[in-house]
């Protein structure tokens, strides 16, 4: 087995290059290299062009105003998203063609036509009038992956309430933390959902959430698993989805909102322990979004597209809901697990709904490459055409495996890059002009200003590596920073003059392509989620027997990324190996199992620079067993020889 693995590693060190295959090309939605300069000598016309394909209750002013670092696209131009992405289909043939595809976990499933989807969205737009939301209130969705998620976000967007999904996975208190920085007014969850067979109550972290949200004035709760699975419902508070749209009246217009206008904020971790909401409008998130997902997954109208995030991140926002929709796809959504009730889910999706774009993540790739490619050849893969990635940077052997068991050698895959604050994907192959090379996602899109800078903000030669950075502003880029716009400047654009800083690092090499390397600030990537040291730190510290921690991501072969947690004890407490399992529960039950550390180094001493920044250099080549590098810096010299890599793996847990 090692032999054929080595001589493919091999081949990979010698720069493939993948050519659109020829009959992909002939068909593909962009045909014309000419986009990438048309595009460059005048963005601001590209994007207004790409705006026109969408229906505007009023035609824009000016196509951007630039006030570094704030930008306003398309202003005074006033559309609505729900009108953009259902009502304007109904008109045409799209009328009865399945918007939204769902499948979920345990097998059943739903198909929601575009009209069908028009009567639930409006009918629950006029239950949220209801219960008394008006254009720019709060709402927070705390749901699984059920066809009622889309649907209150597009009815949120319907009548201008900004929504704010959290991730199902988030415990309750870091639920109640981005209530509470929302100010929402109404929480919309389910009992439970189902995950592996097993029944995750959300509602009943929603009660442990709202002890403390003064905001919230009512709970709708989705009844997603019924029968003896028992929700208890506050009087006054909480009341049944079902109930309350029977009894709602159909249609309802839509609110003629400013391009400018919120459509939601999203959480995401960053270099500080407080989640930052992210912010972002309506005009141009919309634009941006709609012209990415036409171009770069080459959408034809009877494509069946299916992206496999939860719509609680980045992706499922602006992938699985918005740009589909706007763009009348038919999106599928899955509620469960890759591997329930079989490791071949997946495929099973694909053969059964005849998936033609798929669109996944290189650690669900990873994870499939390790399960071995009997799973995918039990099932018929012959209906895709296109494969994409995004969330991390692939490495060229799970590309290549991809492309080969997946793909069947004949699907270019976009490796596509991007971030919340983005909104939209800014660098990626467009499959029918673009040459691939595994683990590169190659060019930025048209119109997209990217660039590599060195530690002064001056560009890298090519083939040299640094910062990636934006140097103009794009549609869909976030506003600000939710109820913080000082935050805004400071995290995004205070560290070279006129640039936004991604925080991740990169290579750009002889011919122009982008390497993405990873996060170079204190956000750690672990299966495509972004977790932010600070936020796992604190929760540490928050147990009673920790006196200080220090987190880093390590090397990780399935996740990308693990976190280990480095702990002080506080004195006299043990280091017993039950405390391990204590913290890991700990951070679990604080912000969300996403977050449970992988491992849990019990130390002394933290290496710190005289100035007291911990090293997390030396913690990272601790964590992954390397020697340890230069550490000249140190203020106390002796505290990495009580960290020698053997040492710490004692300690870890694992060694005992
Ligand atoms: C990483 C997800 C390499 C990157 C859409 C970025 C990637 C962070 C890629 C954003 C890719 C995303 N290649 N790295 N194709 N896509 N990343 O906000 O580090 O959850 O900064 O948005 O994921 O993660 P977020």
């Amino acid at each position: 087995m090692a032999q054929p693995e080595k001589a493919l590693e091999a081949l990979l060190e010698e720069d493939r290059l993948f050519y659109p295959p020829q009959d992909f090309a002939l068909q593909a939605n962009v045909r014309d290299q000419g986009i990438y300069q048309g595009a460059q000598k005048d963005p601001e016309a590209f994007w207004a062009a790409q705006a026109e394909s969408l229906d505007w209750y009023k035609r824009w002013d000016q196509v951007l105003e630039w006030k570094p670092p704030f930008a306003k696209w398309f202003v005074n131009g006033r559309l609505n998203v729900a009108h953009n992405c259902i009502d304007r289909h109904l008109k045409t043939a799209r009328k009865n063609k399945a918007a939204i595809i769902w499948e979920g976990e345990p097998g059943d499933s739903r198909i929601l036509t575009y009209q069908q989807l028009y009567y639930e969205v409006t009918r629950f737009a006029n239950v949220l009038k209801g219960l008394g939301v008006k254009r720019g209130d709060r709402v927070t969705l705390y749901l699984p992956m059920v066809p009622e998620l889309p649907i209150a976000m597009l009815a949120c967007a319907r009548i201008g309430a900004p929504h704010s999904v959290v991730f199902g996975g988030f415990a309750a208190e870091a639920l109640r933390d981005r209530i509470n920085d929302a100010q929402a007014k109404v929480v919309i969850t389910a009992d439970g959902g189902y995950r592996r067979g097993q029944v995750v109550p959300l509602k009943k972290n929603v009660d442990m959430a709202l002890e403390g949200t003064p905001s919230v004035e009512k709970v709708v709760v989705v009844r997603r698993i019924g029968g003896p699975f028992e929700t208890p419902m506050r009087q006054g508070r909480d009341l049944w989805w079902h109930d309350l749209i029977g009894a709602a009246p159909l249609h309802c217009p839509p609110e003629e909102m400013d391009a400018e206008d919120m459509l939601y904020i999203l959480y995401t971790s960053g270099t500080t322990g407080k989640p930052k909401g992210v912010v972002h409008t309506t005009g141009g998130y919309l634009t941006g979004v709609s012209t990415t997902h036409r171009m770069i997954f080459d959408l034809k109208e009877d494509d069946i597209y299916w992206c496999t995030a939860d719509i609680g991140w980045v992706t499922g926002h602006s992938y699985i809901v918005y740009g589909p929709l706007a763009n009348g796809a038919t999106s599928v959504m899955y509620e469960g697990a890759p591997d329930f009730p079989a490791r071949d889910r997946f495929w099973a999706i694909i053969e059964k709904y005849g998936v033609t774009l798929l669109y996944t993540a290189p650690t669900a790739i990873r994870t499939f490459m390790k399960w071995g490619p009997q799973w995918p050849e039990r099932r018929d893969l012959s209906s895709l055409r296109l494969l994409g990635t995004v969330g991390e940077p692939i490495n060229p052997e799970a590309w290549i495996w991809y492309h080969r068991h997946i793909g069947g050698g004949r699907c270019p895959i976009v490796d596509t890059w991007w971030q919340t604050e983005t909104g939209m994907i800014l660098i990626s192959p467009l499959p029918g002009i673009t040459s691939l090379k595994p683990g590169s996602a190659t060019v930025p899109f048209p119109g997209v200003d990217a660039q590599v800078v060195d530690e002064n903000g001056r560009p890298v030669p090519k083939g040299s590596g640094g910062y990636l950075v934006l140097k103009s502003p794009w549609p869909a880029m976030l506003r600000t920073i939710y109820g913080d716009p000082q935050r805004y400047v400071n995290q995004y654009w205070s560290r070279w003059e006129g640039m936004y800083f991604t925080g991740d690092g990169a290579k750009w090499d002889e011919d122009g392509y982008f390497w993405v390397l990873g996060r170079v600030d204190d956000v750690i990537n672990v299966a495509g989620h972004r977790i932010g040291t600070m936020e796992v730190e604190s929760a540490l510290v928050d147990h009673p027997t920790v006196a200080e921690a220090a987190v880093i991501g390590r090397a990780h072969e399935v996740k990308g990324q693990a976190l280990a947690a480095f702990v002080i004890l506080k004195e006299g407490v043990r280091a017993v190996p039950e405390l391990i399992s204590e913290l890991k529960e700990h951070v679990a039950r604080k912000i969300g199992s996403l977050a449970r550390p992988e491992d849990i180094i019990f130390t002394a001493e933290l290496p710190k620079t005289r100035s007291g920044k911990i090293m997390r250099r030396l913690l990272r080549d601790v964590a992954e067993g390397r020697s340890l590098g230069d550490t000249t810096t140190l203020a106390d010299p002796t505290v990495v020889a009580t960290l020698s890599a053997k040492e710490a793996k004692a300690w870890s847990g694992e060694g005992g």
